[in-house]
C-alpha cells in the first residue's frame, strides 16, 4: 500500500508502521467501538484502526481532498475493510456537524489532520465522545519546534494552542509522549474523556 501511494504521489505523511501499530493497541486496549478519525490521507492509519475493531465496530474518517479520499476508499476496500470504514469527504469542521446530527460518538478519536484546527477538533473531540473516550493526536513534537514559544510557524502554534487548551481541562486528562522512528522525532498526545 505504502509503496502504490508513493506512485500515485500521495505525500508520505502517513503515519509510520510502528505508530500504526500503537493506534492498534490503544484502540484494542480501549474495546473501541465506534473510531472517529480527523485526516485520512490514503486511509493507511485508517485501516490500522479497522484492524482493531470487533465484530460490529466501525471507523468514521473525514478527508478535505476528494482525490485522496478516493485513493483511501480503494485502499481500504483492497485491504477488506470496506464495510467497516466510511470516508467523509470535506472540511472537517463542516463535515463533523453531520456526525452530531446523526447522534454519533466515539469511543476513541484520533485527530491528525490541518495543525491550525487542532484546538477546534479538540473542541469537537469533547463534544462527540463517549464517557472514558480515547483522543489521541499526532504531530505533537515535530522535531521539539512545539517546545519553542517564539516560533511563528502556523503548523507549531496550531499544536500550541491545542496543547494550552488540554493543559488543565476539567474534562480530558492527558499527556504526550515523544516519539522517535522512521519518520523522524514526533509524539502523540493521549487523552482519557472524563
Ligand atoms: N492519518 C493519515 C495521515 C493524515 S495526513 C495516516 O496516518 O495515514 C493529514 C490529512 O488531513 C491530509 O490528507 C489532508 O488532506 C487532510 N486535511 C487537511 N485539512 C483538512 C481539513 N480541514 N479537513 C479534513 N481533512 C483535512
Ligand atoms: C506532516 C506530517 C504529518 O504526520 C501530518 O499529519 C501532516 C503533515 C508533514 O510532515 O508535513
Ligand atoms: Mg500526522
Amino acid at each position: 500500500m505504502q509503496e502504490s501511494n508513493r506512485q500515485a504521489g500521495i505525500p508520505d505523511i502517513n503515519v509510520s508502521a510502528t505508530h500504526g501499530k500503537l493506534l492498534y493497541l490503544l484502540a484494542k486496549l480501549k474495546g473501541a467501538k465506534n473510531i472517529l478519525e480527523i485526516g485520512t490521507l490514503a486511509g493507511y492509519s485508517s485501516i490500522w484502526l479497522a484492524r482493531s475493531l470487533s465484530e460490529n465496530g466501525k471507523v468514521y474518517t473525514l478527508e478535505y481532498n476528494p482525490e485522496y479520499a478516493k485513493i483511501a476508499e480503494q485502499n481500504i476496500r483492497q485491504a477488506g475493510y470496506q464495510d467497516k470504514v466510511e470516508v467523509i469527504v470535506g472540511k472537517a469542521l463542516e463535515t463533523l456537524p453531520i456526525l452530531e446530527e446523526k447522534k454519533l460518538l466515539f469511543d476513541l478519536i484520533f485527530i491528525d489532520a490541518d495543525k491550525q484546527n487542532y484546538s477546534h477538533y479538540l473542541e469537537w473531540s469533547l463534544k462527540l465522545a463517549n464517557p472514558g473516550a480515547l483522543i489521541i493526536a499526532d504531530n505533537v513534537v515535530r522535531d521539539g519546534k512545539v517546545f519553542d514559544e517564539t516560533s511563528d510557524d502556523v503548523l507549531v502554534k496550531g499544536v500550541q494552542q491545542f496543547m494550552d487548551l488540554l493543559v488543565n481541562n476539567p474534562a480530558i486528562d492527558s499527556t504526550a509522549i515523544q516519539t522517535v522512528g522512521v519518520k523522524g522525532y514526533d509524539g502523540f498526545m493521549i487523552g482519557i474523556v472524563k
